[in-house]
């Protein structure tokens, strides 16, 4: 079994420019340190729709969401391709409404296994288009995947044309949600609007903030975690890069102080990737734009590199268990 790479150049979703160019800020960390990386692995590229940021935006709560569901139907098939062949998908993403698409394929390919997420981010993506303060779309995925739309905080008013492409996204691979709240847990979430807090007391999700993540270490979360998914048959990973503190993460579109350092990053992903129910990881927010010297990108791939390690070492004690 090995590692395919999926990149995906999307930004429709983030409310600052330059998060499609991620995975090639990536890939010019990976030059620059001399690495094999990109050499070593199949990748495969999901179209984008950027293009659209040129034209006006019609969906003033779930901006441009209609070309938001044609990009997550290319992730979700590519995501479900990946699987079916036998390969490990590694997305690589721009913002971060992919996972509610990465989510969805995954859930395509096993419709009656029980999927947990684990969610490292500054954000918890929870928002609906009825609660959105920016109209992003890269703070809803979580709230797609769960089929959550969060009425009883609503404060906008979308129109019909958004409620039903927010439906679509709903529905993307299989009606209904994919995922429920005890199969969520949070990690080092750390900058949530209200509507947010309502909802993740409300739903009882799991976050351990950077507080308990450093008096329990990498290790001890990672068991507590898997403790909490005990009940899932498969395991998906989604890494937002503002999840570092801030002095690490210049260059994504939301940088929040608080957050973890490099090292704390790579020995969560090394505990968590251990594990043999994880069958997908992403990497998502990365900005260069908003960077100097590609710092970001150069902290992003050494995690990236730790995490591919584990993943591989992983796949390969698999195939001498089965075999
Ligand atoms: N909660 C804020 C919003 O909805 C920020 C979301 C940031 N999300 C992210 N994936 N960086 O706009
Ligand atoms: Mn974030
Ligand atoms: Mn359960
Ligand atoms: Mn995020």
């Amino acid at each position: 079994k090995r590692i395919k790479l999926l990149e995906v150049r999307s930004e429709l979703g983030a409310g600052t420019r330059g998060a499609s160019m991620g995975p090639d800020a990536l890939r010019v960390a990976c030059l620059n340190k001399g690495s094999d990386y990109f050499r070593r692995f199949n990748s495969v590229v999901v179209p984008d729709l950027n293009h659209v940021l040129f034209d006006k935006n019609h969906f003033p709560f779930a901006k441009h969401i209609d070309s938001i569901l044609t990009v997550q139907k290319g992730i979700a098939n590519a995501v479900e391709q990946t699987l079916r062949f036998g390969e490990f998908p590694l997305v690589l993403a721009g913002d971060h409404s992919s996972a509610n698409a990465t989510i969805a394929g995954i859930k395509a390919t096993y419709p009656h296994k029980t999927l947990g997420v684990v969610w490292i981010d500054a954000h918890a993506d929870i928002h609906s288009p009825y609660t959105t303060p920016s109209g992003n779309v890269h703070g809803m995925p979580l709230a797609a995947a769960l089929g959550q739309d969060n009425l009883a905080h609503q404060r906008n008013v979308p129109e019909p044309e958004t409620e039903f492409f927010w439906r679509r996204l709903k529905d993307l691979g299989e009606p209904g949600p994919k995922l429920t709240p005890d199969h969520l847990v949070y990690v080092v979430v750390r900058d949530t609007e209200e509507q947010e807090n309502a909802i993740i007391e409300q739903l009882g999700i799991k976050n351990f903030k950077l507080p308990e993540f450093r008096a329990k270490g990498p290790r001890q979360v990672a068991r507590e975690i898997y403790e909490q998914l005990r009940f899932c048959d498969m395991v998906y990973i989604s890494f937002d890069v503002d999840s570092l503190d801030s002095r690490f993460s210049k260059g994504t579109g939301t940088p929040v102080e608080l957050g973890l350092d490099v090292p704390e990053a790579i020995a969560l992903c090394r505990a968590l990737l251990e594990n043999d129910r994880v069958v997908c990881f992403e990497m998502v927010e990365i900005n260069p734009t908003l960077d100097s010297e590609n710092t970001m990108a150069n902290n992003a791939f050494n995690i990236l590199e730790a995490a591919t390690e584990a993943i591989e070492l992983r796949l390969r004690l698999d195939e001498v268990v089965s075999r």
